[in-house]
């Protein structure tokens, strides 16, 4: 079963770090996952939340701050005290760290509430800067944006992504040609679900840290898994 580090090794590290990236760029796991969001100044930051608030020293949104004034805020010490001055990533960083590993990199498109125009052409832009269309994988809660992405470059895999409360086939049938499909563990059980598993193509689950939920999907043929805990999850997974 494919295994990715959740926002990087995020049990151990802060999330969306370099220092959570380069702590699973050492492990042997399929690869990882990690969100975008777009600066004032249209510069492409790792970072989960639109707010800076919860994981930072710092509040306020990103799209309302430039690089240069969202590097002035601390990114590690919420997690710990060792992680002190660890600061927002860009794309291009974290792709950097990956361009000579194995590892598959999924980026999320964050635009759950705000539209950030033209995040799609700047990602893969940055993704052929560093030649890592067949290591990418691009999802999405909007599925629009999925769309978007599917149409500029077919080739790349995307994933549309779903919670329980959206998935509905309508909507799966709309999202074809996305190469596969990312859904919460409580959405897997859902009839468009396991016809996507039957069909084959590549289900990957969110959040999944504990071996019974594992033992569920490996059973159900699930693809992949992603985890802040990749290392004991690895462990796990080598068990017959
Ligand atoms: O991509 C899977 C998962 O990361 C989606 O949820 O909220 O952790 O970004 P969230
Ligand atoms: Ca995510």
């Amino acid at each position: 079963m494919q295994i990715f580090a959740h926002r990087g090794y995020s049990s151990k590290y802060p999330e969306n770090t370099l220092a959570a990236f380069q702590a699973a760029a050492k492990l042997d796991i399929t690869g990882v996952e990690l969100d975008v969001h777009l600066t004032k100044d249209r510069e492409l930051v790792v970072i989960h939340d639109e707010k800076i608030n919860r994981t930072s020293n710092g509040k306020g949104f990103v799209k309302d701050m430039t690089l240069k004034e969202l590097r002035k805020f601390d990114f590690g010490s919420w997690f710990h005290k060792n992680f002190r001055g660890e600061k927002i990533p860009t794309l291009a960083e974290v792709l950097d760290l990956f361009k000579d590993t194995h590892h598959k990199i999924n980026i999320e498109l964050k635009s759950d509430k705000l539209i950030y125009p033209g995040l799609e052409e700047m990602v893969l832009k940055e993704v052929e800067n560093f030649r890592l269309k067949d290591r990418v994988i691009i999802s999405s809660f909007d599925h629009e944006a999925v769309k978007r992405m599917v149409g500029l470059a077919p080739d790349i895999e995307s994933a549309p992504l779903f919670s329980y409360s959206i998935l509905n086939m309508k909507w799966y049938r709309t999202l074809f040609p996305a190469k596969a499909l990312h859904v919460a563990y409580r959405a897997v059980a859902r009839r468009p679900v396991l016809e996507a598993i039957k069909a084959g193509i590549p289900v990957r689950v969110y959040t999944i840290n504990n071996k019974e939920q594992v033992e569920v999907l490996r059973h159900l043929g699930v693809e992949g898994i992603f985890t802040d805990c990749p290392e004991e999850m690895n462990e796990m997974l080598k068990q017959p």
